[in-house]
Protein backbone atom coordinates (compact mmCIF):
# COMPACT_ATOMS: atom_id res chain seq x y z
CA UNK A 1 0.00 0.00 0.00
CA UNK A 2 0.70 3.61 -0.92
CA UNK A 3 2.28 5.41 2.23
CA UNK A 4 0.52 8.65 3.05
CA UNK A 5 1.70 12.09 2.59
CA UNK A 6 2.71 14.60 5.57
CA UNK A 7 3.90 17.43 4.25
CA UNK A 8 4.99 21.03 6.04
CA UNK A 9 6.76 24.72 5.02
CA UNK A 10 8.73 27.40 7.45
CA UNK A 11 9.07 30.74 5.42
CA UNK A 12 12.64 32.17 5.65
CA UNK A 13 11.70 34.86 7.83
CA UNK A 14 14.91 34.80 10.25
CA UNK A 15 16.57 32.25 12.79
CA UNK A 16 15.23 29.16 13.45
CA UNK A 17 14.52 29.18 16.62
CA UNK A 18 13.07 26.14 19.64
CA UNK A 19 9.26 26.89 18.79
CA UNK A 20 10.02 26.41 15.11
CA UNK A 21 11.76 23.22 16.00
CA UNK A 22 9.29 21.55 18.57
CA UNK A 23 6.56 22.85 16.43
CA UNK A 24 7.63 22.17 13.27
CA UNK A 25 10.91 20.92 12.35
CA UNK A 26 10.99 18.01 14.90
CA UNK A 27 7.18 16.50 14.35
CA UNK A 28 8.02 16.87 11.19
CA UNK A 29 11.13 14.84 11.51
CA UNK A 30 9.74 12.13 13.64
CA UNK A 31 6.70 11.33 10.71
CA UNK A 32 9.67 10.04 8.47
CA UNK A 33 9.09 6.87 9.70
CA UNK A 34 5.29 5.94 9.00
CA UNK A 35 5.06 8.65 5.98
CA UNK A 36 6.54 10.03 2.40
CA UNK A 37 7.63 13.39 3.34
CA UNK A 38 7.56 16.30 1.30
CA UNK A 39 9.00 19.63 3.59
CA UNK A 40 9.74 22.74 1.62
CA UNK A 41 10.84 26.50 2.36
CA UNK A 42 7.90 29.07 1.67
CA UNK A 43 10.23 31.38 0.22
CA UNK A 44 7.35 33.30 -1.79
CA UNK A 45 5.49 33.19 1.88
CA UNK A 46 8.23 35.24 3.06
CA UNK A 47 8.91 38.01 0.09
CA UNK A 48 5.03 39.44 1.78
CA UNK A 49 7.95 41.02 4.71
CA UNK A 50 11.20 40.63 3.06
CA UNK A 51 11.94 42.69 0.43
CA UNK A 52 15.66 42.54 0.28
CA UNK A 53 17.38 39.97 -1.75
CA UNK A 54 20.39 39.49 0.01
CA UNK A 55 18.29 38.97 3.19
CA UNK A 56 15.92 36.94 1.57
CA UNK A 57 18.31 34.78 -0.09
CA UNK A 58 20.39 34.17 3.23
CA UNK A 59 17.74 33.05 5.33
CA UNK A 60 16.50 30.52 2.45
CA UNK A 61 19.94 29.03 3.52
CA UNK A 62 19.30 29.43 7.23
CA UNK A 63 16.15 27.42 6.88
CA UNK A 64 17.59 24.70 4.46
CA UNK A 65 20.68 23.87 7.06
CA UNK A 66 17.76 24.52 9.75
CA UNK A 67 15.87 21.03 8.55
CA UNK A 68 19.33 18.99 7.46
CA UNK A 69 21.18 20.06 10.62
CA UNK A 70 17.92 18.47 12.66
CA UNK A 71 18.08 15.79 11.19
CA UNK A 72 16.59 15.60 8.04
CA UNK A 73 17.87 13.19 5.00
CA UNK A 74 17.99 14.19 1.55
CA UNK A 75 18.30 10.58 0.80
CA UNK A 76 14.16 9.60 2.28
CA UNK A 77 12.67 12.75 2.56
CA UNK A 78 11.97 15.26 -0.49
CA UNK A 79 13.15 18.78 0.61
CA UNK A 80 12.80 21.62 -1.98
CA UNK A 81 11.71 25.49 -2.32
CA UNK A 82 8.33 26.56 -2.97
CA UNK A 83 9.70 29.34 -5.52
CA UNK A 84 11.03 26.97 -7.33
CA UNK A 85 7.69 24.55 -7.90
CA UNK A 86 6.05 27.29 -10.18
CA UNK A 87 3.17 24.78 -10.29
CA UNK A 88 2.13 26.15 -7.03
CA UNK A 89 1.29 29.37 -8.26
CA UNK A 90 -1.10 27.70 -11.45
CA UNK A 91 -2.55 26.43 -8.39
CA UNK A 92 -3.25 28.98 -6.20
CA UNK A 93 -4.45 30.59 -9.48
CA UNK A 94 -7.51 28.33 -9.85
CA UNK A 95 -7.75 28.21 -5.68
CA UNK A 96 -8.12 31.57 -6.14
CA UNK A 97 -11.21 31.71 -8.43
CA UNK A 98 -13.08 29.46 -5.21
CA UNK A 99 -12.44 31.17 -2.27
CA UNK A 100 -14.87 33.77 -1.30
CA UNK A 101 -13.32 37.31 -0.39
CA UNK A 102 -15.10 36.81 3.19
CA UNK A 103 -13.07 34.17 4.15
CA UNK A 104 -9.80 35.76 3.79
CA UNK A 105 -10.86 38.80 5.36
CA UNK A 106 -11.58 36.57 8.25
CA UNK A 107 -7.96 35.62 8.59
CA UNK A 108 -5.73 35.85 11.91
CA UNK A 109 -3.04 38.05 10.05
CA UNK A 110 -5.04 40.07 8.29
CA UNK A 111 -7.38 40.88 10.98
CA UNK A 112 -4.92 42.07 12.92
CA UNK A 113 -3.18 44.36 10.55
CA UNK A 114 -6.89 45.86 10.30
CA UNK A 115 -7.44 45.89 13.99
CA UNK A 116 -4.36 48.02 14.62
CA UNK A 117 -4.95 50.05 11.75
CA UNK A 118 -8.14 50.94 12.97
CA UNK A 119 -6.73 51.89 17.03
CA UNK A 120 -4.05 53.89 15.10
CA UNK A 121 -6.55 55.46 13.12
CA UNK A 122 -5.21 54.64 9.93
CA UNK A 123 -7.03 53.17 6.29
CA UNK A 124 -8.04 50.23 7.52
CA UNK A 125 -5.75 48.27 4.32
CA UNK A 126 -2.56 50.43 5.14
CA UNK A 127 0.34 48.43 5.04
CA UNK A 128 -1.89 45.15 3.96
CA UNK A 129 -0.31 43.97 0.65
CA UNK A 130 -2.22 41.31 -1.61
CA UNK A 131 0.37 38.70 -0.81
CA UNK A 132 -0.58 39.01 3.16
CA UNK A 133 -4.12 38.84 2.51
CA UNK A 134 -4.31 35.91 -0.16
CA UNK A 135 -1.29 34.62 2.47
CA UNK A 136 -3.84 31.41 3.11
CA UNK A 137 -4.64 30.50 -0.55
CA UNK A 138 -0.82 29.95 -1.66
CA UNK A 139 -0.38 27.91 2.09
CA UNK A 140 -3.30 25.98 0.41
CA UNK A 141 -1.59 25.27 -2.73
CA UNK A 142 1.48 24.56 -1.39
CA UNK A 143 -0.57 21.49 0.27
CA UNK A 144 -3.03 21.04 -1.68
CA UNK A 145 -0.58 20.67 -4.91
CA UNK A 146 1.46 17.50 -3.00
CA UNK A 147 -1.74 15.42 -1.73
CA UNK A 148 -1.08 15.84 1.57
CA UNK A 149 -2.67 13.57 4.00
CA UNK A 150 -1.15 15.12 7.54
CA UNK A 151 0.03 18.77 7.72
CA UNK A 152 2.72 19.04 11.10
CA UNK A 153 2.39 22.29 12.19
CA UNK A 154 2.28 24.08 15.75
CA UNK A 155 -1.16 25.73 16.52
CA UNK A 156 -0.80 29.07 14.86
CA UNK A 157 -1.47 27.08 11.82
CA UNK A 158 -4.68 25.52 12.20
CA UNK A 159 -7.14 28.18 10.89
CA UNK A 160 -4.87 28.63 7.63
CA UNK A 161 -5.19 24.40 7.56
CA UNK A 162 -9.16 24.77 8.34
CA UNK A 163 -9.28 26.99 5.39
CA UNK A 164 -7.47 24.79 3.01
CA UNK A 165 -10.17 22.15 4.34
CA UNK A 166 -12.89 24.32 2.86
CA UNK A 167 -11.47 25.62 -0.30
CA UNK A 168 -10.65 21.94 -1.26
CA UNK A 169 -14.31 20.67 -0.34
CA UNK A 170 -15.90 23.56 -2.22
CA UNK A 171 -13.79 22.19 -4.89
CA UNK A 172 -14.65 19.10 -4.81
CA UNK A 173 -18.31 19.53 -4.20
CA UNK A 174 -18.06 21.93 -7.37
CA UNK A 175 -16.49 18.90 -9.73
CA UNK A 176 -18.52 16.03 -7.86
CA UNK A 177 -15.52 14.48 -7.67
CA UNK A 178 -12.41 14.03 -5.07
CA UNK A 179 -10.15 16.05 -7.64
CA UNK A 180 -7.53 17.82 -4.54
CA UNK A 181 -6.92 15.55 -1.28
CA UNK A 182 -8.74 16.89 1.74
CA UNK A 183 -5.71 17.35 4.33
CA UNK A 184 -5.54 17.08 8.23
CA UNK A 185 -3.58 19.59 10.75
CA UNK A 186 -0.94 17.73 12.60
CA UNK A 187 -1.19 19.54 16.06
CA UNK A 188 0.66 17.99 19.25
CA UNK A 189 -0.98 18.91 22.36
CA UNK A 190 2.41 19.67 24.32
CA UNK A 191 4.25 21.45 21.90
CA UNK A 192 1.30 23.37 20.04
CA UNK A 193 2.75 26.62 21.60
CA UNK A 194 5.82 26.85 22.58
CA UNK A 195 6.39 29.77 25.51
CA UNK A 196 8.99 32.43 24.12
CA UNK A 197 11.78 34.87 26.74
CA UNK A 198 8.58 36.73 28.04
CA UNK A 199 5.91 34.45 29.06
CA UNK A 200 3.83 35.12 25.28
CA UNK A 201 4.38 32.73 22.33
CA UNK A 202 7.88 32.28 21.18
CA UNK A 203 7.94 34.44 17.87
CA UNK A 204 9.83 36.18 15.36
CA UNK A 205 7.18 38.80 15.68
CA UNK A 206 7.68 39.55 19.55
CA UNK A 207 11.13 39.46 19.52
CA UNK A 208 11.25 36.92 22.26
CA UNK A 209 12.74 34.12 20.67
CA UNK A 210 15.45 31.68 21.26
CA UNK A 211 17.34 30.74 18.32
CA UNK A 212 18.51 27.18 17.59
CA UNK A 213 21.91 27.48 17.08
CA UNK A 214 23.28 30.28 19.03
CA UNK A 215 26.74 30.18 20.10
CA UNK A 216 27.00 28.60 23.27
CA UNK A 217 27.87 32.37 25.38
CA UNK A 218 24.74 34.06 23.86
CA UNK A 219 22.63 30.86 24.31
CA UNK A 220 23.71 31.51 28.18
CA UNK A 221 22.93 35.11 28.19
CA UNK A 222 19.60 35.11 26.37
CA UNK A 223 18.56 32.34 28.67
CA UNK A 224 19.58 34.23 31.94
CA UNK A 225 17.00 37.04 30.11
CA UNK A 226 13.81 34.70 30.74
CA UNK A 227 11.01 36.78 32.49
CA UNK A 228 10.24 35.19 35.93
CA UNK A 229 8.25 36.55 39.14
CA UNK A 230 10.61 38.08 42.07
CA UNK A 231 9.98 35.00 44.45
CA UNK A 232 12.96 34.89 46.47
CA UNK A 233 15.58 32.13 46.60
CA UNK A 234 13.98 30.27 49.88
CA UNK A 235 10.18 30.31 48.60
CA UNK A 236 9.01 27.20 47.17
CA UNK A 237 7.76 27.54 43.35
CA UNK A 238 5.36 26.33 40.89
CA UNK A 239 6.94 24.53 37.97
CA UNK A 240 3.62 24.41 36.33
CA UNK A 241 3.36 28.37 36.02
CA UNK A 242 7.07 28.78 35.34
CA UNK A 243 8.55 29.85 31.90
CA UNK A 244 11.49 28.38 32.46
CA UNK A 245 10.50 25.27 33.38
CA UNK A 246 8.23 25.32 30.55
CA UNK A 247 11.00 25.08 28.03
CA UNK A 248 13.17 22.78 30.62
CA UNK A 249 10.02 19.88 29.85
CA UNK A 250 10.97 19.88 26.27
CA UNK A 251 14.68 18.75 26.96
CA UNK A 252 14.44 17.08 29.79
CA UNK A 253 13.30 13.29 29.82
CA UNK A 254 10.86 12.03 32.62
CA UNK A 255 12.66 11.98 35.52
CA UNK A 256 14.92 14.76 35.35
CA UNK A 257 11.60 16.73 34.92
CA UNK A 258 10.58 14.82 38.23
CA UNK A 259 13.82 15.80 39.53
CA UNK A 260 13.46 19.70 38.73
CA UNK A 261 9.98 19.41 39.73
CA UNK A 262 11.05 18.19 43.28
CA UNK A 263 13.83 20.80 43.60
CA UNK A 264 11.02 23.57 42.73
CA UNK A 265 8.46 22.80 45.12
CA UNK A 266 11.03 22.27 47.94
CA UNK A 267 12.80 26.01 48.31
CA UNK A 268 15.99 26.81 47.85
CA UNK A 269 16.16 26.94 44.05
CA UNK A 270 16.78 30.62 42.98
CA UNK A 271 15.99 31.20 39.28
CA UNK A 272 19.24 32.01 38.23
CA UNK A 273 19.84 28.09 39.06
CA UNK A 274 16.81 26.89 37.04
CA UNK A 275 18.07 28.81 34.20
CA UNK A 276 21.44 27.29 34.26
CA UNK A 277 19.95 24.08 34.49
CA UNK A 278 17.86 25.10 31.44
CA UNK A 279 21.14 26.61 29.60
CA UNK A 280 23.02 23.05 30.03
CA UNK A 281 20.16 21.06 29.29
CA UNK A 282 19.66 22.89 25.95
CA UNK A 283 23.41 23.55 25.04
CA UNK A 284 23.93 19.45 25.45
CA UNK A 285 20.54 18.68 23.59
CA UNK A 286 21.69 21.34 20.16
CA UNK A 287 25.63 21.39 20.21
CA UNK A 288 25.58 18.47 17.56
CA UNK A 289 23.09 20.19 15.38
CA UNK A 290 24.91 23.78 16.19
CA UNK A 291 28.04 22.06 14.59
CA UNK A 292 26.29 20.61 11.67
CA UNK A 293 24.16 23.87 11.10
CA UNK A 294 27.40 25.69 11.08
CA UNK A 295 28.95 23.38 8.80
CA UNK A 296 26.30 23.66 6.09
CA UNK A 297 25.88 27.65 6.13
CA UNK A 298 29.91 27.41 5.51
CA UNK A 299 29.23 25.13 2.48
CA UNK A 300 26.16 26.96 0.45
CA UNK A 301 27.02 24.72 -2.99
CA UNK A 302 26.21 21.87 -0.98
CA UNK A 303 23.13 22.73 0.12
CA UNK A 304 22.01 24.27 -3.79
CA UNK A 305 22.72 20.89 -4.87
CA UNK A 306 20.58 19.19 -2.41
CA UNK A 307 17.91 22.08 -3.13
CA UNK A 308 18.06 21.64 -6.55
CA UNK A 309 17.75 18.05 -6.83
CA UNK A 310 14.71 17.79 -4.00
CA UNK A 311 12.74 21.03 -6.51
CA UNK A 312 12.99 18.78 -9.54
CA UNK A 313 11.37 15.95 -7.66
CA UNK A 314 8.96 18.35 -6.52
CA UNK A 315 8.78 19.73 -10.16
CA UNK A 316 7.51 16.18 -11.31
CA UNK A 317 4.89 15.13 -9.21
CA UNK A 318 3.58 18.89 -8.85
CA UNK A 319 3.28 18.71 -12.62
CA UNK A 320 1.72 15.04 -12.47
CA UNK A 321 -0.95 16.98 -10.39
CA UNK A 322 -1.77 19.62 -11.93
CA UNK A 323 -1.99 17.98 -15.58
CA UNK A 324 -5.02 15.85 -13.91
CA UNK A 325 -6.37 19.19 -12.97
CA UNK A 326 -6.35 20.71 -15.70
CA UNK A 327 -8.21 18.29 -17.51
CA UNK A 328 -10.43 18.42 -14.50
CA UNK A 329 -11.32 21.94 -14.78
CA UNK A 330 -11.22 22.18 -18.07
CA UNK A 331 -8.78 24.51 -19.43
CA UNK A 332 -6.55 21.54 -21.06
P1 LIG B 1 7.29 32.81 13.76
O1 LIG B 1 5.99 32.92 14.53
O2 LIG B 1 8.46 32.91 14.67
O3 LIG B 1 7.35 33.78 12.59
P2 LIG B 1 6.83 30.82 11.75
O4 LIG B 1 5.49 31.44 11.52
O5 LIG B 1 7.87 30.98 10.72
O6 LIG B 1 7.36 31.34 13.16
O7 LIG B 1 6.61 29.27 12.07
C1 LIG B 1 7.15 28.17 11.37
C2 LIG B 1 6.57 26.89 11.98
O8 LIG B 1 6.93 26.79 13.37
C3 LIG B 1 5.03 26.80 11.95
O9 LIG B 1 4.63 25.45 11.74
C4 LIG B 1 4.63 27.25 13.30
O10 LIG B 1 3.38 26.74 13.70
C5 LIG B 1 5.75 26.70 14.16
N1 LIG B 1 5.93 27.56 15.33
C6 LIG B 1 6.38 28.84 15.33
N2 LIG B 1 6.41 29.34 16.59
C7 LIG B 1 5.96 28.35 17.39
C8 LIG B 1 5.75 28.24 18.80
N3 LIG B 1 6.02 29.24 19.63
N4 LIG B 1 5.26 27.07 19.28
C9 LIG B 1 4.99 26.04 18.44
N5 LIG B 1 5.17 26.08 17.11
C10 LIG B 1 5.64 27.21 16.58
N1 LIG C 1 2.26 29.57 7.04
C1 LIG C 1 3.29 28.75 7.62
C2 LIG C 1 3.92 29.51 8.78
O1 LIG C 1 3.81 30.70 8.88
C3 LIG C 1 4.34 28.36 6.61
C4 LIG C 1 3.77 27.59 5.48
C5 LIG C 1 3.61 28.01 4.20
C6 LIG C 1 3.25 26.27 5.56
N2 LIG C 1 3.05 27.03 3.43
C7 LIG C 1 2.81 25.95 4.24
C8 LIG C 1 3.12 25.33 6.57
C9 LIG C 1 2.21 24.72 3.95
C10 LIG C 1 2.54 24.10 6.28
C11 LIG C 1 2.09 23.80 4.97
O2 LIG C 1 4.56 28.93 9.58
Amino acid sequence: MNKKIALTGIKPTGNPHIGNYFGAIKPALQLSAQYETRYFIADYHALNQTKDPDVLSERIYEIAAAWLACGLDPEHNLIYKQSAVPQTFELSTILLAFTPKGLMNRAHAYKAMVQTNNELNKDTDDGVNMGLFTYPVLMSADILLFDADVVPVGSDQQQHLEMATDIAEVINRNYKKEILKVPQALIHKDTGIIVGLDGRKMSKSYNNTIPMFLPEKKLRKLIMKIVTNSQTIEEPKDPDICNVFALYKLFADQQLQEDMKKRYRAGGLGWGHAKQALFEIINETISSFREKYNRLMADKGYIDDILEKGSAQARELAEQKLVLLRKEIGVR
